[in-house]
């Protein structure tokens, strides 16, 4: 077997895995999931989810992957130790595979607009009133143009297999990302109306923690650290032996968990400054707009109140969201991809033509019934699958897989850990309190 790539550094880590994690998820999804489901109480559920149930599922993952080596469905037939294990791996395996391509399918679609936004502030500047309005209209054409190019970008990037450079470039670049945020917050927060904004965004209303509200947060968790499908698993494959993996998971989690608040802080007051300028923000029935174009109104009415230069931050801050969401769906491209890669007599070109084709026909379909098909899809995908893979891979780690290899791995490039919480605690919660837990929120959504 050739020898497989690997991470030359620990940071090349972080950016990979911060990269794959930080994306749509945290700048569209974490708001407007804060936005539906009322607020501050969400913010709070989800911040639980991620540390107490995404957080050790991300170990799962990223200690299976470093192990096995391999793709997700290759990993788990490798740590299973009989015949029947070997076959329920395989069905999750390619069960994971199967939702990492259908989330790509709805992720491409949302990418694309932030990609015509991008281009909208440059017809905006040169001032084609025409080109700005076809953008910026929601029309079958312009959705699935924009996610065709997307879906292009990110198939030239996997079988081209450049990831290091966007690497790289990602990491010079989303500093960036946080500083226009940060400058946003500073400017919305001298307008008029953000100060109630504010208050819906930290205060929390215990009264609004409904089992759909618990649910919505546990899949925004999982979305958010792209957990349960194989992006960690494989990612986690390319590290090496001496790196002190619950470090790495929990800087991973920091990061993403700090962007997608910070994105909240700008959005949600944005909502509130928005109303202040006369745009409706509550539907009839007293509750937040919180559509799949909540942003797409928001954002660009505010960089329209800021005068001249809201169109340079516009393009900016659109085109960082751009590459944010290439180094997200490379990742999740890279699931399939690298099953057929290690699998099949396919190589890397071909298999991410096939692949991306097929994915690119989902997206099609989607576009084609959006109506039923959009949120049916995300649902289906990020609320219910990824939560349940979790449960599956927490089992597989825990109860299949032999646990004096697992205790080996853990404690492979450091042998201190063995004084540390992690290792008294984590191997017994993932065993039990995770698959318990997600189950328990499962069947509390279930029976209301
Ligand atoms: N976590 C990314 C985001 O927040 C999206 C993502 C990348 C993802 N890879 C994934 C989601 C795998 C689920 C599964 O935008």
């Amino acid at each position: 077997m050739a020898s497989r790539e690997q991470f030359s550094s620990r940071t090349g880590f972080i950016m990979a895995a911060a990269g794959s994690a930080i994306g749509l998820g945290n700048i569209w999804g974490f708001p407007t999931n804060t936005a539906s489901n009322g607020g501050a109480a969400f913010v709070l559920v989800y911040f639980l989810m991620a540390f107490c149930l995404a957080y050790p599922a991300l170990m799962a993952e990223l200690i299976i992957g470093r192990h096995s080596r391999s793709n997700i469905m290759t990993a788990l037939r490798f740590i299973a130790p009989n015949k029947s294990s070997r076959i329920l791996g395989t069905g999750i395996g390619l069960y994971g595979v199967l939702i990492a391509s259908l989330i790509l399918s709805f992720y491409g679609i949302v990418a694309g607009w932030m990609m015509t936004y991008l281009a909208e502030s440059v017809t905006n500047m040169a001032g084609w009133t025409e080109a700005s309005a076809w953008l910026t209209g929601f029309s079958f054409e312009r959705n699935m143009i924009s996610m065709g190019i997307f879906m292009l970008l990110t198939m030239a990037i996997i079988s081209s297999g450049i990831e290091g450079g966007i690497e790289k470039w990602s990491t010079r670049l989303m500093p960036m990302l946080l500083v226009i945020m940060v400058a946003l917050i500073i400017y919305v927060f001298t307008q008029p109306g953000a100060m109630e904004g504010l208050k819906v965004y930290l205060l929390p209303d215990i009264s609004q923690i409904k089992p759909a509200l618990i649910i919505d947060a546990m899949g925004q968790a999982f979305f958010s650290l792209s957990l349960g499908v194989g992006t960690m698993l494989v990612y986690g494959s390319y590290l090496s032996e001496k790196e002190n993996l619950p470090k790495l998971g929990v800087a991973v989690t920091l990061v993403d968990t700090g962007i997608a608040f910070i994105a909240g802080l700008l959005i949600i007051p944005a909502i509130y400054v928005a109303q202040h300028n006369g745009t409706t923000i509550v539907t009839d029935d007293g509750s937040l707009i919180a559509g799949p174009d909540l942003i797409f109104q928001i954002l660009p009415s505010l960089f329209n109140s800021m005068g001249d230069i809201g169109v340079f931050v516009a393009f900016a801050f659109f085109a960082l969201m751009t590459i944010a969401s290439l180094t997200s769906s490379i990742s999740m491209l890279e699931v399939p991809v690298s099953l057929a890669v290690e699998e099949t007599p396919a190589n890397r070109r071909q298999a991410t033509l096939i692949i991306g084709g097929v994915i690119f026909c989902f997206s099609t379909i989607i576009l084609l019934s959006f109506e039923t098909l959009f949120e049916f899809v995300i649902n289906l995908t990020t609320v219910y699958s990824q939560p349940i893979l979790g449960v599956m891979l927490c089992i597989f780690t825990g109860w299949i897989w032999h646990r004096d290899n697992l205790l080996k791995e853990i404690k492979a490039g450091h042998p201190e850990i063995e004084g540390t919480w992690f290792w008294k605690i984590w191997p017994g919660y993932v065993k039990f309190f995770c698959p318990i837990l997600i189950l328990l929120a499962f069947f509390q959504s279930i029976a209301s």
